[in-house]
């Protein structure tokens, strides 16, 4: 039994990637904003489950968060993220300060944290980062949210060979668009757009991304690191 930390874990890709865990076996720590109860996750799980509700941005969740890997961490799933698109003639900077601070300064407070608490512990671990397809061609609208992601690649690359002499591997997914509240916001032409795109003329399941993080946290994937793993349905081909 593993002990596995997940941001964003009330929603979309994060619920699923906790229910993967979970179904597996594993003690996890889901952490995000919503109460328990709205959340769902109570129920979803019932023992194996502590919840910290709070923002990855805040000082106060970083100490919670601290405080249960100080007590064992052998996976961190960094998947809380957000989106406030705008042109870039039209982005603020409230917009640009709000995703650079979830999607990639809460990605290096947390995985620092972690790493520090793995390397103490001596058992190695593993942290996973959600980065996005967006990373590899920019998309219109998002110079914020695609310069996190292409950041979060950046890092786990770095961290990946920082933190290898310890046994501790880092890794990232890239998703293709997956049927999520996060792309409820986008117009109906332009998923269809992304339909026709796709190889597999399809967008893709949370359940799918999951699957690929409990690959990547496990042992069958023991000798991948420094990676970023496209699940996109050979959107970026
Ligand atoms: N859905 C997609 O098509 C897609 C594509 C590429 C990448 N991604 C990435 O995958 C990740 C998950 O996306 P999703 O589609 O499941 O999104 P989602 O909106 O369904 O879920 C994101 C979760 O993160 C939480 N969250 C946001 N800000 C937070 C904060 N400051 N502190 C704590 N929790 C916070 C939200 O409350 C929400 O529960 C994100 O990093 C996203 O950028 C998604």
């Amino acid at each position: 039994m593993k002990k596995v930390f997940i941001t964003g874990a009330a929603s979309g890709i994060g619920k699923s990637t906790a229910k993967k865990f979970w179904d597996e076996g594993n003690e996890l720590v889901l952490i995000d904003m919503p109460d328990l109860k709205t959340s769902e996750l109570e129920f979803m799980f019932p023992e194996r489950m502590t919840y910290i509700q709070g923002d990855v941005t805040k000082e106060q969740t970083l100490t919670q968060i601290e405080a249960q890997m100080k007590k064992g961490v052998d996976v961190l799933v960094n998947n809380a993220g957000i989106t406030r698109d705008a042109q870039t003639v039209k982005m603020t900077d409230e917009q640009w300060d709000m995703v650079i601070d979830v999607n990639l300064t809460a990605v290096f407070k947390l995985s620092r944290m972690a790493a520090l608490q793995m390397k103490e512990a001596g058992n190695g671990g593993v942290i996973l980062n959600a980065a996005s397809v967006v990373a590899h061609y920019g998309n219109f609208g998002q110079a914020n949210y695609v310069a996190t992601k292409a950041g979060v690649i950046g890092m786990t690359k770095t961290m990946a060979r920082e933190l290898g002499k310890y046994g501790i591997r880092v890794n990232a997914i890239a998703p293709g668009f997956i049927a999520t509240p996060i792309i409820n916001t986008m117009p109906e032409k332009v998923i269809k757009g992304m339909e026709d795109k796709s190889p597999l003329r399809r967008i893709g399941a949370p359940e799918e991304i999951a699957s690929a993080y409990a690959f990547l946290a496990g042992d069958e994937a023991k000798f991948i690191t420094g990676t970023c793993l496209n699940v996109d349905g050979g959107l970026t081909l």
